[in-house]
């Protein structure tokens, strides 16, 4: 998959896992791909610097996963094509990765969560189970678009960090902080190195749940 004309889209990528999936594609997809990295910090991704990029044509934008607007996301990606001069039809394949994810405000338990506006706005970002079926579902329709729902495993990351130090439950947080002490935290580009060797082995089939730790 990595040597074919690419258009690859990264959420979430002004930091963590998406920022290593970035980097990984820009180093691996052939020079005439394009990959187009989205957050909300534009001033982040502009001034991550990649050394030996393959790729020649590497984009960032703005974008906000919570607005959950239609007419922000049909207009998104048009206007990013439209303003760089790049036609959809130019490219033999696109890998759109869904990666941006917010924790929320996991200081507080459920029964503290009454702010309506806080809530929705997670639900909005988020939807992490919902977004993992509506996958699965989009494999069983659309057979020619390959899907892989990448379970990437603990990593050290800023999402990893607010897990051990803010989460409500004195239990959880413990867990975290023992498997950051013990050094049980994955690197992102260890995993997000898995997550390549999936796609480059692609034996998964499409819609499959593939985790870290699973055999390849
Ligand atoms: N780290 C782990 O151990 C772990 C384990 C399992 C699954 N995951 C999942 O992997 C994904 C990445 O996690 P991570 O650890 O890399 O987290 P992270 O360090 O907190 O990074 C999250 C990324 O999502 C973006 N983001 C957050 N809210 C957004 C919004 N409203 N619109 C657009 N982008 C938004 C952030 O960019 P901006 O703030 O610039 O918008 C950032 O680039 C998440 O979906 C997470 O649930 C992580």
């Amino acid at each position: 998959m990595f040597s074919k004309r690419t258009c690859c889209i990264v959420t979430g990528a002004s930091q963590g896992l998406g920022a290593c999936i970035a980097e990984h594609f820009i180093n691996k997809l052939s020079e005439d791909s394009v990959v187009i990295r989205l957050s909300r910090n534009v001033q982040k991704m502009e001034a991550m610097q990649f050394s030996n990029p393959s790729v020649k044509t590497i984009l960032c934008a703005k974008y906000d996963q919570s607005n959950i607007d239609e007419k922000y996301f049909d207009s998104l990606l048009v206007d990013i094509c439209r303003e760089n001069n790049i036609k959809t039809t130019d490219f033999q394949q696109a890998v759109m990765v869904h990666n941006a994810g917010d924790l929320g405000d996991i200081s507080k338990f459920t029964s503290e969560m009454s702010d309506a506006a806080t809530v929705r706005h997670c639900f909005d970002v988020n939807c992490k189970a919902a977004r993992e079926m509506f996958f699965k579902t989009v494999a069983v329709e659309f057979p020619r678009t390959r899907v892989l729902n990448y379970s990437p495993g603990p990593c050290d990351t800023d999402m990893q960090e607010r897990c051990r130090t803010e989460t409500a439950d004195t239990d959880i947080q413990s867990y975290f902080k023992m498997a950051h002490k013990e050094g049980k935290l994955l690197s992102p580009d260890t995993s997000i190195s898995k997550m390549m060797d999936v796609l480059k082995q692609n034996k998964y089939n499409s819609g499959d749940h593939v985790d870290y730790y699973d055999e390849l």
